[in-house]
């Protein structure tokens, strides 16, 4: 694992997305351990070990070959670790996808911070990559997600898709405004 200094990717009104950096993992870690924050993940919690092994792939793998990924998302206001938002690259039916990725600690959820993030995730892939659309994979009982995704202006793409992981429905933001 490499350990750049991290630095700033996007920022909004009352966030910063910076790069992840091994200095990362206890924040990361903490929130990986909350069974409500990682409720509608087919593997559910992770121990400190996995999310070092998350860690290392989000920044060799992530960063190195694809140039994105998941981002720390940092309160501007208290400088607090708060979530990782960002993108994440799914090979589906044969055809690369990029997906608008959040996750906040519980005490941040219902103030619209995940929204923002997302909007301002969702700007800087098109502007940054050559991807027709977007997509969010989501349980289909996680609602608080699919508001952001639809508060994004996604809709329904493909209903109970099924992967190894398990079933999730697809929502999709084209960037020409026609779903691909
Ligand atoms: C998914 C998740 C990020 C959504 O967080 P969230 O806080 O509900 O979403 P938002 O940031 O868009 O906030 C929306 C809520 O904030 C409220 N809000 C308060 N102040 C606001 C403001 N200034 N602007 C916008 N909304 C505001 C909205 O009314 C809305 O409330 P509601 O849910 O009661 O309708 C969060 O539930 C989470 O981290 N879950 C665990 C991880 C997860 O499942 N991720 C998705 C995997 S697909």
């Amino acid at each position: 694992m490499e350990s750049n200094p991290s630095s700033v990717v996007l920022e909004t009104d009352r966030l910063v997305l910076r790069t992840l950096v091994p200095a990362d993992l206890d924040a990361l870690a903490a929130l990986y351990a909350d069974p409500e924050v990682r409720r509608y993940f087919p593997d559910g919690t992770r121990t400190r070990k996995e999310t070092r092994e998350e860690l290392d792939w989000i920044i060799d793998v992530y960063y190195g070959r694809y140039g994105y990924g998941l981002w720390a998302t940092v309160l501007k206001e208290t400088g607090a670790f708060i979530g990782r938002c960002g993108l994440l690259p799914w090979e589906i039916e044969g055809r690369t996808e990029v997906e608008v990725a959040y996750l906040l600690d519980r005490s941040h959820w219902g103030r619209g911070l995940a929204t923002e993030a997302a909007r301002a995730i969702a700007g800087h892939a098109f502007a940054t990559l050559p991807v027709d659309r977007l997509i969010c994979l989501i349980d289909p009982e996680n609602s608080a997600s699919r508001n952001v995704a639809t508060r994004l202006g996604m809709s329904l793409l493909w209903k109970d898709y099924v992967d190894e992981y398990g079933t999730c429905d697809v929502y999709a933001l084209p960037r020409d405004g026609v779903l691909l």
